[in-house]
């Protein structure tokens, strides 16, 4: 048998158009932006980008167009030393995603549009078998078609990889996917997606890892922002704190740099509890940049961050 190693992803690339301002407009109003930048995006692309840059060897599944947001996510993968498994759907867009920042607090809202990722589907997963097979953490999330997700869970599940699931955007999803999860890893909004109660502090956190764990998933990580994750199995109820070294800018994509510093720190074989302190070092760096993939730290700044904080 081949030797386990490194992160896969399965997952979705787009191009992030990104508008500074002060508010939302509401409907029928236009309102001047404080700033504006295009960059790579796309849950797992990010996740992919934030594991690669925290040292682990990774390798992305996906589907982009021919088209210019198509090569912004080649050269994303070239820059940030991502293998890429790409398949070209001529007849569809690479995707995009509309993302309001708040330029005071550096909260965000987002319209995501998955274009030729969209078109992910059972035989792009099966001619991809052998790579999530091989992988030593198999990752995946709900942008791209439900099925396929599910298929890839199955087969990562059924060769012994360690299997992490990032139930977002929130949606309905197959109760199957809990019992394929060694992880699951909501935000506050996906997690009472699944429970039907608010999730925003300790008990609330507490409660809702209990629901998730019962219903199949072996580890709940609930990210609760700046409050920090609550990690909830048999054995832990823990909350690991956030952790930073600079004011809050954008918190777009911290959701995604988190899972792809656990991710990193998993495949290392690092135990649950110190894996999400580094995920919450990586989340941490990035909320103090602009940007979504851009605003990944590289492996020496997640470290000195740790070092720093005491851990
Ligand atoms: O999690 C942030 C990401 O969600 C953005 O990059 C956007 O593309 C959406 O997919």
């Amino acid at each position: 048998m081949t030797k386990k190693s490194g992160v896969v992803v399965l997952g979705i690339f787009v191009a992030d158009t990104t508008y500074l301002a002060e508010r939302m407009p509401v409907i029928g109003e236009t309102l001047m932006g404080r700033g504006f930048s295009v960059g790579p995006g796309g849950k797992g692309s990010n996740q992919a980008v934030a594991a690669a840059r925290a040292g682990a060897e990774t390798t992305f599944l996906s589907k982009i167009g021919k088209d210019t947001f198509g090569e912004l996510a080649q050269s994303t993968y070239r820059e940030s030393g991502v293998k890429a498994q790409l398949m070209i759907e001529e007849a569809e867009p690479t995707g995009a995603a509309f993302i309001y920042v708040n330029d005071t607090s550096g909260e965000n809202a987002i319209i995501v549009y998955p274009g030729a990722a969209g078109k992910i589907d059972s035989p792009f997963i099966e001619e991809n078998r052998q790579t999530i097979e091989n992988a030593k953490v198999f990752v995946t999330q709900m942008e791209q078609p439900e099925e396929a997700a599910l298929q890839a869970l199955r087969i990562a599940k059924g060769a012994g990889v360690t299997t992490v699931f990032n139930p977002a955007p929130a949606s309905r999803f197959s109760p199957e996917f809990f019992e394929l999860c060694d992880y699951i890893v909501p935000n506050e909004t996906e997690a009472e997606a699944i429970v039907g109660f608010p999730v925003d502090s300790f008990e609330t956190a507490q409660k809702a890892g209990e629901i998730l764990c019962d219903k199949g998933a072996g580890v709940a990580l609930i990210t609760l922002g700046e409050k920090g994750v609550y990690v909830h199995s048999k054995e832990i109820r823990a909350m690991v704190p956030a952790v930073t070294n600079a004011p809050v800018l954008d918190t777009s994509g911290a959701g995604d740099a988190f899972i792809g510093g656990f991710t990193a720190a998993l495949s290392e074989n690092q135990d649950v509890v110190a894996a999400t302190r580094f995920g919450c070092a990586t989340a941490g760096i990035s909320v103090s940049r602009r940007g979504t993939a851009p605003s990944m730290p590289q492996r020496h700044e997640i470290d000195d961050l740790l070092k720093n904080v005491g851990y």
